[in-house]
């Protein structure tokens, strides 16, 4: 990704409070279950990895629900965030978060994981051969990998909560959109912008826009994980939510279900799954 830190608006460490609110990823824990039990594998031998787990939030949950969850990052500091979080949860071991060897970090042992998951991070990641090459790497012959991002065209930027700034190239048309945004009060409200003028928001939006999001096709992820040697799918009809539309009304109109699925697809979150073969003989 571009810049070295990653500017969030949650910039401290997981707290136990934050932990105990937290609820993990419906559809996540849906798909963990049915490869788990289709594995013939326990539930703490099954590994899990959360790549890009941020505070951890997600490990800690997971963790908690007896899961084997780990967290790979390319920021020592949401680490440093993390950590405590975990120690207060009871779910901290050693070596449970490590800095990824596309970094210079540790990274984990070749085939370490049943699934590996991302949440809200291929939008961040910019050399995206680099870190589906990664997952492939750590996921076990047979294992899983579940990732969820916001669609290319979402209306709203999911970030900073600005209309279709990220609908245009990274260039002036970007910066006058999120000027435009800013008049007209559409600002995600980070501590971080706190104090500052006008344009010095403008910029550190702008400057976020263009060095830390990166939105592609579903054919580049597509594309990605094919040439890394993996099946991809696109799981959002499998969403508990979307399921339910089998049985609605839509459901009843031809294409009616698939339509909604591109709509989600095209304009809100990605849902992909994908499957490492066991031998690619
Ligand atoms: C929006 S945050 C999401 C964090 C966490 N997954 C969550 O759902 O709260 C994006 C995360 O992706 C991480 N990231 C960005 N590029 C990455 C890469 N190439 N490999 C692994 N993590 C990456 C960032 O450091 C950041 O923590």
């Amino acid at each position: 990704m571009g810049g070295d830190i990653y500017i969030h608006d949650q910039d401290h460490a997981l707290s136990l409070d934050e932990i105990s609110a937290y609820r993990v990823n419906p559809g996540l824990l849906d798909f963990l279950e049915r490869k788990c039990a289709g594995s013939g594998l326990r539930q703490d031998q099954f590994r899990i990895l959360d790549f890009g787990c941020g505070r951890g939030q997600s490990v800690a949950g997971l963790r908690r629900l007896g899961w084997q969850a780990y967290g790979l990052e390319v920021h020592d500091k949401w680490i440093r965030f993390a950590e405590p979080g975990l120690r207060d949860a009871g779910a901290y071991e050693p070596g449970v978060l490590r800095l990824g060897r596309t970094v210079g970090g540790p990274g984990f042992e070749d085939g370490f994981f049943n699934v590996v998951y991302s949440s809200s991070v291929f939008e961040h990641v910019f050399d995206l051969d680099a870190a589906v090459g990664e997952i492939t790497r750590v996921t076990a012959p047979g294992g899983w990998g579940y990732h969820w991002f916001i669609g290319r065209w979402s209306p709203i930027e999911g970030h900073l909560g600005m209309p279709l700034i990220h609908w245009m190239p990274k260039n002036f048309l970007r910066r006058w959109m999120v000027a435009a945004a800013v008049v007209a009060g559409m600002e995600p409200g980070w501590q971080t912008v706190a104090g500052m003028g006008f344009w010095q928001r403008v910029k550190f939006y702008y400057d976020f826009s263009v060095d830390q999001t990166v939105y592609r096709s579903v054919a580049d992820y597509r594309r990605a994980f094919q040439q890394a040697g993996q099946r991809v799918a696109l799981d959002t009809l499998n969403h508990p939510r979307l399921s339910q539309l089998h049985g609605s009304a839509i459901g009843w109109i031809p294409g009616g279900v698939r339509l909604v699925e591109a709509a989600c697809t095209a304009f809100k979150t990605v849902i992909l799954s994908t499957e490492k073969p066991v031998s690619t003989l």
